[in-house]
């Protein structure tokens, strides 16, 4: 029998600003639904939920994953999508506001999903808007959508080594003070019980001090470090970031951490537990002076950071179904794929 979902939230025409908007019951929701998705992101089925309604991807900061994958979720779904992939090609280049860029984006779509640099621009953004945003990474604040599928992930790989999120060990290693999605993802596990954080950063980049103290209070036990082998030791997950280069005033700045923090497969075998999950929220920096998560983990089956991408699709998928109200719909405009399509999904 279907579990009674009792979100909190009502999700239908809801922004996505921070994961502080959710409660637990709400991200069970969210997982719920996107496990509904898995045949349609798999191509066994198709779906014209969200037929005639149009997505603007709105990006003024680079991205792969999340503009693609927030793109295909409602392709999946049968929407169509309109994008800006740069600030230069965009009409803020000439010094239109975020006001008005949203009252006119929100004119031609229905839902938006922003990526901008500054700190709190998609909740200014959305605040002028007349249909829902997505905080698709909003400067070094937030990824709400990130943090949702991370979870989602660490949910699944857990569920495999019969362990819950509740009461879980997890390192958190890099850049903390920047990383926008180890912000969300550990202001989402605030919901859940028992859970060590073992922060591994430089002391200059250590995670931001309110979030550490929403743990502590939180009940959760927060031990930070400046030594990567201790740790390491006795994690369920391990959570890697990249040097936020971005985030710095200069490169030479930010060189000065570089590759200071590394896992490869030798320092892995020696320090972690033989099950220890191995997640990222990609990018990855593989330049030699960087090399944060080494290539020669890519065949370990603990790496789950292409199960993590696979994931998003799914996750990005509920949201918009969640967001749209088409939940119930999905399944009533199903039909099987006419064309040669295979398997594709890590997670599955
Ligand atoms: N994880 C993530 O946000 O990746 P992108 O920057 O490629 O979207």
């Amino acid at each position: 029998m279907a579990r009674i979902l009792t979100p909190t939230m009502d999700f239908r025409g809801s922004h996505i600003i921070s994961v502080k908007q959710f409660s637990r019951d709400d991200v069970e929701t969210v997982f719920d639904v996107a496990g509904s998705m898995e045949p349609y992101a798999q191509r066994l089925k198709l779906t014209r939920a969200l037929e005639g309604a149009i997505l603007g991807n709105m990006f003024f900061e680079p991205s792969t994953r999340t503009r693609l994958s927030f793109g295909c979720a409602f392709n999946l779904l049968g929407g169509d999508v309109r994008e800006t992939t740069d600030v230069k090609t965009t009409s803020i280049s000439k010094g239109e506001s975020l006001y008005d860029t949203a009252r006119v984006i929100s004119g031609y779509s229905d839902v938006i999903v922003m990526r901008h640099p500054q700190i709190g621009s998609v909740a200014e953004f959305a605040k002028a808007s007349r249909v829902p945003v997505i905080n698709g990474g909003d400067g070094a604040n937030e990824h709400p959508s990130q943090a949702l599928l991370d979870l989602y992930t660490i949910k699944k790989e857990l569920q495999s080594n019969d362990k819950l999120i509740d009461g879980m060990n997890i390192a958190m290693v890099g850049d903390l003070r920047h990383g926008r999605t180890v912000h969300s993802l550990s202001q989402l596990l605030v919901l859940y019980n028992r859970i060590t954080f073992k922060l591994i950063s430089p002391k200059e980049l250590r995670m931001p001090e309110d979030i550490v103290s929403l743990l502590k209070n939180a009940g959760h036990t927060v031990i930070e470090t400046e030594d990567m082998e201790s740790g390491l030791n006795d994690n369920d997950t391990v959570y890697l970031t990249r040097i936020q280069e971005e985030r710095f005033t200069t490169k030479l700045e930010a060189n000065v951490y570089r590759g200071r923090f590394r896992l490869n497969k030798e320092i892995y075998t020696m320090n972690c537990q033989p099950n220890t999950v191995i997640m990222h929220p990609l990018p990855r920096d593989s330049r030699e002076e960087a090399n944060e998560l080494d290539h020669d983990l890519n065949q370990h089956p603990n790496l789950a950071i292409f199960r993590q991408t696979d994931n998003g699709v799914l996750v990005r998928m509920a949201l918009f179904a969640l967001i749209l109200d088409v939940v119930d719909t999905v399944d009533k405009t199903a039909k099987k794929v006419g064309w040669y399509t295979q398997s594709r999904f890590e997670s599955s």
